[in-house]
């Protein structure tokens, strides 16, 4: 009887040292050397973003050229453009015409160095392409692993973004949001942002919802509420609360750890989070734009998963390693700041739109059903 007893005691022993070793020392562990593991990365170079464009281009360049009945399949998917002698030529009809603003304001910029090229750009939220079909040279803002499309800067970075409370006119003008987030993370440095993490947005999936009562339960550790979308009809649609307000992207810097959800597609939101310099934490890696892969996870950022079942050890491991915390928070900054200014996105625009007409096979007739744009 004693023998068993004993035994009974060292196995229960065994297992809160085991369940103990899994919850407290597992993960912060495995973190924290993924960190330093990566702590000597360094930003891309000169050549930013070039992986992206060969990835996005490798089936063509591996045909060897881009044929004209692969382009005709891809005018009912989006708005069809001509450049001819340097003018600019589109489509009448913009389903979204903020976005064609969006996507002009940057070929204007460029269109007189390019040669006579003709090509369609997607400007619905998602993308076309799946690997599994036939591919076509289809220009999209997004995608995830799933789809082949060929990816552009979105117009959001000028105009056409969502128009939200707080964004009457539309989401645009990354040039002006840049000063103006950065003067908010001036005036809000890291030792006075408060320890928390923060989100805010709308009930666009369930996937978010595990956050929100995250939140309600443990307030010291992360805030974070849904606001209300265009589909709100009761609390209901909010997880049982109120709507929140809605917050400016400025109002997210006094906060440390800042959460990033996908949307329909890739979220405009995420280049903005960086901006704070506080922490951002990215949650699921399947949706990108074109400046994504050149952010390393745990250098510029931390990812998540979309089951968010690591989020409360993961936020206390973060309040627990300041110091280490700040530094990632600073090369996310410093790599926005850098490599994503407007003649950065310029620049990527003029690369796609070259790499594809250096592709195309035939010669560019002017379409008489298209409008000058400039
Ligand atoms: C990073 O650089 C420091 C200083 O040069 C060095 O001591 C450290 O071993 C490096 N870490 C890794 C993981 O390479």
């Amino acid at each position: 009887m004693k023998q068993r007893a004993l035994l009974i005691i060292l196995c229960t022993l065994i297992e809160i040292i085991d369940f103990s070793f899994q919850n407290f020392v597992y993960h912060p562990y495995t973190w924290l050397r993924e960190i330093r593991q990566l702590q000597n990365s360094s930003d891309c170079n000169d050549n930013c973003f070039q992986g992206q464009l060969e990835h996005d281009f490798l089936i063509w360049r591996q045909k060897g050229r881009i044929d004209y009945e692969s382009f005709q399949a891809t005018y009912k998917h989006g708005i069809h453009y001509q450049i001819i002698n340097g003018k600019i030529y589109r489509q009448e009809l913009c389903l979204f015409p903020s976005r064609c603003t969006g996507i002009e304001y940057f070929l204007k910029l460029f269109a007189r160095d390019l040669p006579n090229t003709e090509f369609v750009l997607n400007v619905h939220d998602h993308p076309k392409v799946s690997k599994y079909s036939e591919p076509i040279p289809l220009f999209s803002f997004s995608k995830s692993n799933r789809e082949i499309d060929i990816l552009y800067p979105a117009w959001s970075f000028w105009a056409g973004g969502p128009s939200i409370q707080t964004e009457p006119s539309g989401l645009g003008r990354w040039d002006l949001k840049i000063g103006s987030i950065r003067e908010s993370a001036f005036r809000t440095p890291w030792a006075d942002k408060k320890n928390v993490g923060f989100f805010r947005g709308s009930r666009t999936s369930s996937e978010r919802d595990p956050l929100i009562m995250l939140s309600r339960e443990k307030p010291h550790l992360i805030e974070a509420r849904y606001t209300k979308n265009q589909a709100w009809k009761s609390s209901k649609d909010t997880l049982g609360l109120d709507p929140a307000e809605i917050v400016t992207f400025e109002q997210h810097c006094p906060y440390k750890y800042l959460f990033n959800f996908r949307g329909v597609a890739a979220s405009f939101r995420l280049r903005h989070l960086f901006l704070c310099e506080s922490l951002v934490l990215h949650v699921g890696e399947d949706w990108i734009e074109f400046f994504y892969p050149e952010l390393i996870p745990w250098f510029h950022y931390i990812p998540v998963s979309t089951s968010l079942e690591e989020v409360e050890d993961l936020l206390k491991f973060l309040q627990e390693n300041d110091e280490i915390v700040e530094i990632i928070a600073r090369n996310g900054k410093k790599f926005i700041e850098e490599h994503l200014k407007m003649e950065d996105v310029t620049n990527y625009w003029r690369r796609i739109i070259l790499a594809y007409s250096e592709l195309i096979t035939w010669s560019v007739v002017r379409d008489d059903g298209l409008i000058l744009i400039t």
